[in-house]
């Protein structure tokens, strides 16, 4: 009799007690092997091996092509083995010889495939491009490593495959694995080793120990060194495993047991869905997890199926499993024969009716071996416990049902949720079927059939995680992120400022991706933009208001043969809705590119509208902080107020009904590609538009300035801005038509939009937001009434910056100490606004009192009150700069 030992740390090895145990043909019942017989302390050796060899890197280390170099080795070695292996398989576990030769072929395709496809499609090492936090701004990828120390328990009903299918993955994705196969099926594992072995895959990483589960599960399933299971076997065992492995919180993978169903429609092709049925339950005499134990039967076909299907059951040839002449062969053990027995018994006292088999079958020139013939029960209820437990055997329920529906219903009524099938001549119908069935797979006019790439595994209590397939792989991997500040200052660390009572952030990037040109006439360069990027169709989006004022002509003139279309419907704030409508116009002229001709909520829609012509969906999908990852639909921007500026900023701001308030698509990638400066634009202008516009620009710049995010270059154009808007509104809002101060608006305010889009703003926008949401208050308006209130407010948190804002702004500074200077500069943009006749207080532009507390609520959870220059956090502290804005 051949003698078999453990195989630990590279060695083949007698268990440390010298024990040994026999393995049995169960088509014979004579022994056919001795076997070392494992306990606690060679599992805790196999375990101390792996552990070493896993920290030692000699496998861990090895790249994915290194590693699929060495596992195509071990494939070429069970090649070597192949028929020995599927000979000692059928004498071992009782598979019919053809099965068995099979698992072989089986594993080295698994082998090869899943280490190819570590190697070249597996993700181990991800970038993720946009983090989605804004706070936090560095490089941010993904590893995946392996996890350390696999345990593999498997079971006796594919000792071979289950081999193949916890020692493949685990290795393949660099781990070290201790297997510890069935001891009633223990042979073909302890070959798989030697041909590791062979293979020269380095000592430790493959060990492979036989004995019995309780004592060797004990250790393995508790032992430190372990850091993951991949158990396959029964639904109890699983549970016990999940409990022991709980102790030191290991990773586990369970495939347990199911009680499927294989619905036959009755539209289904009768042979077809009859040989199905059979395949799917008396295959390897039942003893398989997926098996369709529950074939349920449309009561149009059930008779004649049921007959068919008793026929074919009793047409099996039942034989030793050396003979391939046979169907099928014995039950693995005495004990299982026993469990089968109790099962019918059960059966029979529910009251289900015994349609063929339910008894034991005796082989020709045998003596012994544990056959039992093909058991059909017939109309059985689901309650049952015949159809509820698993018996892991030839039984097989037969179940009658009315509707798809039904099918569905009865199928779910189940704690497993493992396989399925669907037979029918319908293959939508089936989908349909099969999509509502709660189960890790379902196979469609067929049953049993696996492949690498394809997933397997339990919905409820059928298991936890997947085999085969990538989503196996990443079973055998943690999943590591690593970050990489790209501000390595801890003044700028905006996190770390949580706990700090420095709000400054001193580190800034600069990117101005906006190509602008300004001047009289400089739209006659559209034609030349719309080349550059590389497009045909432009449609121009714009609103009624300026429609009105012939600038839409303009560009369309402009644009001549480039024109597709326009959509003037952008009301004021815009909303997520007009969004969606401009969106579809431009996708029903099939545009690629946008030319917004407007004020800011032209701007902002035609920013948005870029982003969902690129990505689909529809606005409220897009509301997202810095989450792009390549360029948008081209958009040129034509400015047409003195002043947002937002045609070249990176955010979007739009009014959400569902949330209430404004919104924002935040992202470098939203800037418009060019903006067109062309004072013909603003020309048009109504004086009081020509105001609030222009101190929504020099709230910009003064909130940039002064903002927790300001930086020297911002400072500078901030700067700039301010003097230029202090310079040239009173000119503007004198005389519209003085087209210098014009064209000097618009370039002041495309750099206060530059100044802030790297910036930041604060709680004057905040406040300006909220006002606007609630009560339709015009943003610059709004802006411009509150903005002193808030430089004040400010004072002691930014005295330095207001000081120079006083000077820019013309202040005589030169004897003032600096925080005077710094309320000076409120005062001044006070006077600037009476000035250009601004108006100046909440209540005379329909804002009701009652109203500001809540206002204060909202506008404190705005994101521009963020980068305030003084935290802000009180709710009653913003009321009360809303209360003397009133
Ligand atoms: N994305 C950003 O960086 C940014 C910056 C500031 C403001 N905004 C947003 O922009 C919006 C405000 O934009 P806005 O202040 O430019 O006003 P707007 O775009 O809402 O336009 C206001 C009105 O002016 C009219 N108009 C514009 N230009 C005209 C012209 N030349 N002749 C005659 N009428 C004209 C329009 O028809 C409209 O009725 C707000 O929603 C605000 O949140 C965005």
């Amino acid at each position: 009799m051949e003698q078999y030992r453990l195989f630990i740390n590279g060695n083949f090895v007698d268990s440390a007690t010298g024990k040994t145990f026999e393995s049995i043909d169960p088509g014979t019942e004579v022994p056919i092997a001795t076997v070392a017989q494992a306990g606690t302390e060679d599992a805790e050796a196999a375990i101390a091996a792996a552990r070493t060899a896993f920290n030692s890197g000699v496998w861990s280390g090895l790249t994915p092509a290194a590693r699929m170099a060495k596992i195509q080795d071990f494939a070429d070695q069970i090649s070597q083995q192949g028929l020995r292996l599927a000979a000692t398989e059928c004498m071992d576990s009782g598979q019919i010889l053809k099965l068995a030769g099979f698992a072989p072929l089986m594993g080295i395709s698994l082998f090869r495939n899943l280490s190819l496809a570590a190697a070249t499609k597996f993700p181990w090492h991800e970038e993720i491009p946009a983090s989605g936090n804004a706070f936090a701004p560095g490089r941010e990828f993904i590893r995946r490593e392996p996890i350390g120390v696999c345990v593999g328990i498997i079971p006796w009903n594919f000792p071979l495959s289950m081999a193949f299918w916890k020692m493949g993955p685990a290795l393949i994705m660099g781990n070290t694995i201790v297997l510890k196969p069935a001891s009633v099926t223990p042979l073909t594992a302890l070959i798989l080793a030697e041909a590791a072995k062979a293979a020269g895959i380095p000592d430790g990483v493959v060990n492979v120990i036989t004995g019995p589960g309780g004592e060797l599960g004990q250790v393995l399933c508790t032992h430190p060194d372990v850091d993951k299971i991949a158990f396959t076997g029964s639904t109890e065992v699983g549970r016990e495993i999940m409990r022991m492995a709980s102790s030191t919180v290991k990773k586990v993978t369970l495939e347990l047991g199911g009680k499927s169903a294989n619905i036959i429609l009755d539209d289904a092709d009768m042979e077809l869905a009859v040989e199905g049925a059979c395949f799917g339950t008396f295959f390897h005499q039942g003893q398989i997890c997926e098996s369709g134990t529950r074939v349920l039967v449309s009561s149009k076909i059930y008779d004649e199926f049921l007959e068919k299907m008793k026929k074919r059951a009793e047409a099996f040839r039942i034989g030793y499993q050396m003979d391939p002449a046979s169907h099928m062969g014995p039950l693995v053990s005495k004990e299982q024969l026993a469990t089968v027995e109790r099962y019918v018994k059960i059966g029979k006292d529910e009251g289900a009716d015994l349609i063929t088999g339910g008894k034991r079958v005796e082989v020709p020139g045998i003596t012994g071996g544990y056959y039992y013939a093909p058991t059909i029960f017939a109309n059985v209820n689901n309650k049952m416990r015949l159809a509820q437990e698993e018996i892991f055997g030839p039984v097989v329920c037969v179940i009658k049902y009315d509707s798809d529906e039904e099918a569905v219903a009865i199928a779910n009524d189940s704690i497993y949720g493992l396989g399925g099938g669907v037979f029918s001549s319908n293959t939508a119908r089936a989908e349909r079927v099969a999509g509502g069935v709660h189960t890790g797979t379902m196979w469609i006019n067929n049953y049993h059939v696996f492949a690498d790439y394809c997933p397997f595994g339990g919905y409820k209590q059928s298991g936890v995680g997947r085999e085969l397939g990538l989503a196996g792989l990443h079973e055998y991997t943690q999943v590591k992120r690593v970050h990489v500040n790209a501000m390595a200052d801890a003044k700028s660390n905006m996190t770390f400022q949580l706990m700090s009572d420095y709000k400054q952030v001193d580190s800034f990037g600069y990117n101005c991706p906006t190509n602008v040109v300004a001047g009289h006439g400089i739209l006659a360069s559209i034609a030349k933009a719309v080349v550059d990027l590389g497009c045909k169709r432009a449609f121009i989006l714009t609103d009624p208001g300026v429609r009105q004022a012939g600038l839409a002509q303009l560009a369309e003139n402009a644009l001549a043969d480039f024109f597709v279309g326009i959509f003037d419907k952008i009301p004021s704030d815009p909303d997520l809705e007009s969004v969606d409508a401009a969106t579809e116009a431009a996708r029903q002229a099939n545009a690629d590119c946008i030319v917004s001709v407007g004020g800011g909520s032209v701007m902002d829609a035609a920013k948005a509208v870029c982003v969902i012509l690129k990505n689909g969906g529809k606005a409220n999908d897009h509301l997202n902080l810095l989450v792009l990852t390549e360029s948008q639909t081209p958009h040129i921007a034509i400015p047409t107020t003195s002043g947002t500026g937002s045609e070249v900023t990176n955010v979007s701001v739009l009014t959400s009904k569902g949330a209430g308030r404004k919104l924002f698509v935040v992202d470098q990638r939203i800037m418009p590609n060019a903006a067109i400066l062309d004072p013909r634009f603003t020309m048009t202008l109504p004086k009081g538009l020509t105001v609030t516009t222009a101190m929504d620009a020099m709230t910009h710049a003064i909130e940039a300035l002064t903002s927790t995010m300001a930086n020297p270059i911002c400072d500078g154009m901030a700067m700039q801005a301010i003097r230029m808007i202090n310079k040239n509104l009173p000119l503007v809002a004198a005389d519209g038509k003085n087209e210098k101060a014009r064209l000097n608006m618009q370039i002041a305010a495309t750099m206060a939009g530059w100044a802030f889009t790297v910036a930041q703003v604060g709680l004057a926008h905040a406040m300006a937001h909220t006002v606007g949401a609630l009560h339709h208050v015009p943003h610059g308006v709004a802006c411009g009434i509150v903005l002193p209130k808030v430089m004040r407010y400010n004072v002691d948190y930014a005295v330095e910056k207001l000081a120079l804002v006083a000077h820019a702004l013309d202040v005589d500074v030169a004897k003032m100490k600096e925080r005077n200077a710094a309320l000076a500069a409120a005062d001044a943009v006070e006077a600037l606004m009476k000035k250009v006749d601004h108006p100046m207080r909440l209540q005379d532009v329909g804002v009701s009192e009652e109203n500001l507390a809540i206002c204060a609520f909202h506008a404190i959870a705005d994101s521009a009150a963020l980068f305030n220059a003084r935290p802000v956090s009180d709710p009653n502290e913003v009321f009360e700069v809303y209360k003397q804005a009133y």
